[in-house]
């Protein structure tokens, strides 16, 4: 299946080991994309670079982390190099902490702001050097819901979700005169590791349902997403038919945050 403006394009896939990184890489290769794929789990990240393989592609995939600007730009270099000119770059690396304020360790926070905001401005900024003096290509960061609505227990979370939403949006700003769009796509509940480590206690239903108790409202559609569902607002915001959209923030979450 291909799809215009993805379909002979070169894309870069953070996250790739796991859940909506993994998906995404999977979802833009089935259209005709060529990805390199990165990760700091190398285990997980074999695996993907297995299910691509499995499915005819040759994916260009390397250990790194995100939070490492030089790391990020070696494979930037090293993807260009083996696949020709980057079009289309997706941040989908992240890192979830959660607990009290009072109870977040220095390490902890910054931990969290290094892999979600800095990691995000590192790719970020290695796709504006590259694409902005060529005049094309897009560029989709997988924030988080929980950037725009307060969640008690998530602050270093949300913080460094708002900073990477807030980011992209103004690095769209710098770059739409050159002609490259950069958007947001914020999954709610989604079921990947990350989600299923969160509710390892007590499972999907309190998520549906909602918690009056921390002024959660629920999942008015009734589901957890899939990284599917994700991957598919990915590559809309990557293709063609999303020509004239930057500095949007397209929600994924059912409805979660009522907007
Ligand atoms: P996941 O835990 O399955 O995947 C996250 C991936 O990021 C993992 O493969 C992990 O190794 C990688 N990663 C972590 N730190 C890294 C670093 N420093 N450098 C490179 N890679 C690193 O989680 P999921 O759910 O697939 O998360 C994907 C994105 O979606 C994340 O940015 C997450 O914050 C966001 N998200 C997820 C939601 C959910 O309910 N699953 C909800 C809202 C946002």
């Amino acid at each position: 299946m291909s799809e215009k403006g993805i379909d002979g394009s070169v894309s870069v896939v953070t996250g790739a080991a796991s859940g909506i990184g993994r998906a995404v890489a999977l979802d833009l290769a089935e259209r005709g994309s060529r990805v390199a794929v990165a990760d700091i789990d190398p285990v997980g990240l074999a695996a993907t670079a297995d299910l691509l393989a499995e499915r005819g592609h040759k994916p260009l995939a390397r250990a790194v982390d995100v939070s490492d600007p030089a790391r990020v730009e070696e494979f930037f270099d090293e993807a260009e190099a083996d696949l020709g000119p980057v079009d289309t770059v997706v941040s989908a690396a992240g890192a979830l902490a959660t607990g009290p304020v009072a109870d977040c360790a220095d390490q902890v926070w910054h931990r969290v702001l290094a892999v979600n905001a800095t990691g995000v401005f590192a790719v970020g900024r290695a796709a504006a050097r590259r694409l902005g003096p060529r005049g094309r290509g897009c560029l989709v960061t997988v924030s988080s819901n929980a950037g725009g609505v307060p969640r008690a227990g998530m602050a270093a979370y949300a913080a460094s979700k708002a900073a990477a939403t807030a980011f992209t949006k103004s690095l769209g700003l710098e770059l739409a005169p050159l002609g490259v769009r950069c958007n947001v796509v914020s999954p709610g509940s989604t079921d990947t590791p990350m989600l299923r480590a969160m509710t390892a206690d007590t499972g999907y239903a309190p998520l549906l349902a909602g918690d009056p108790a921390a002024f959660k409202v629920g999942i008015p559609l009734g589901r957890v997403g899939t990284p599917q569902d994700v991957a598919a607002a990915v590559r809309f915001l990557v293709s063609d038919a999303a020509r004239h959209i930057t500095m949007h923030e397209l929600y994924v979450d059912g409805g979660a945050t009522l907007r």
